[in-house]
């Protein structure tokens, strides 16, 4: 099995501002700049999710100037990513795959505009601005969530795809979103374990559906998108399934150890509010050698496609090497 390299070094841009515009606050640190492709990348989607969400304008104004603010905050768009970049091991042309890449990244935020709601963590920052609920009332919040849900699957629904694909790609995402090893399932169990002892069984759990399943669904949509065989989509879950929950270890360990400036969200909120994490029930020295020994398992499921999953490779690396 290929080992993971230590750290990377990939030149940065401007200290101030990134390619969008966006604060430093929301850059990664120097020593953790990504490849070129992930800003082209980035810039793509964020064009095709202001074509895809209505305009601030649209009746009633107050929902729509919500889900911009949180959509457009200032996120990885990692997930997204990984779907385009999943498309592209199959077909030079991913633009299709742009529909469910946009489609997660829609369920993703409203995932985090509802984990944010004073009922949930109660999180004041989220991607280096005040939170939906902070900037807009709960009740706009609420529904602003709701509405990002709904266009995903407007959204998933236009995939310009054969209509056999586009089905299994909203019955992947529609899974991954809800209740059994989903991410509402997820949810439901990280809240009910707060202030617990948790066992292992469980912190897996709600690792694998809170976060992982998502993470998968942008793979395994990527994939169908672009005409994969059932077999490499079968192959491209496990990748996901794994990756995905590496990244969600690897939140819990950036939570103890960076600062909430990095973060663009509060940092120690975990410990505070005795979360189930990798550092509380491992430790922080053996949480970060989980999360490297499942992103080397799942970069040994991208093998077969040799070359064609290079960026893959890429990506995987620096979801468990990132520092924010
Ligand atoms: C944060 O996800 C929530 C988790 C599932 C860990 P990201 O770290 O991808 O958040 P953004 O999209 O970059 O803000
Ligand atoms: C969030 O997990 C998972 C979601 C489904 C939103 P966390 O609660 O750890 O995410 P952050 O740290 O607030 O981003
Ligand atoms: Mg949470
Ligand atoms: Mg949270
Ligand atoms: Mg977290």
């Amino acid at each position: 099995m290929a080992s993971l390299p230590q750290s990377r070094s990939i030149p940065s841009g401007s200290p101030n501002r990134d390619a969008l515009g966006l604060p430093a606050a929301r850059q990664f640190p120097p020593a953790m700049k990504l490849p070129p492709f992930f800003e082209e990348n980035r810039v793509t989607v964020d064009a095709a999710l202001e074509r895809l969400i209505p305009a601030a304008v649209a009746q009633p104004t107050s929902i729509h100037t919500a889900m911009r603010y949180s959509v457009f905050a200032g996120g990885k768009r990692i997930r997204p990513i990984l779907c385009l970049e999943t498309a592209r091991i199959f077909s030079s042309d991913i633009k299709p795959a742009l529909h469910p890449a946009c489609a997660i990244e829609f369920i993703h935020t409203y995932s985090l505009i509802h984990d944010d709601l004073p009922a949930l963590d109660n999180d004041d920052i989220r991607r280096g601005k005040p939170t939906c609920h902070k900037k807009f009332g709960e009740a706009i919040a609420i529904l602003a969530g709701d509405a990002l849900l709904t266009l995903a699957f407007e959204t998933v629904g236009a995939t310009p795809a054969a209509a056999e694909r586009r089905a299994a790609i909203l019955s992947e995402v529609a899974a991954a979103a809800g209740t059994i090893n989903g991410m509402v399932g997820g949810q439901v169990a990280d809240i009910e374990a707060e202030g617990k002892p948790v066992d292992p069984q469980m912190l897996e759990y709600i690792h694998r559906s809170k976060t992982a399943a998502l993470i998968r669904a942008s793979i395994t949509a990527g994939a169908l998108c672009a005409g994969a065989a059932s077999e490499d989509v079968n192959r491209l879950r496990r990748f996901g399934e794994t990756i995905g929950w590496a990244f969600q270890v690897t939140d819990d360990i950036l939570d103890v150890e960076e600062s909430s400036a990095a973060l663009g969200k509060t940092a120690g909120k975990d410990m505070a509010q005795q979360k189930a994490t990798y550092p509380a029930v491992y430790g922080l020295e053996r949480s970060h050698q989980i999360a490297k020994d499942l992103a080397t398992k799942a970069i040994a499921e991208l093998a077969p496609f040799s070359d064609r999953a290079a960026r893959l490779r890429e990506i995987a690396e620096f979801l468990v090497l990132r520092r924010a």
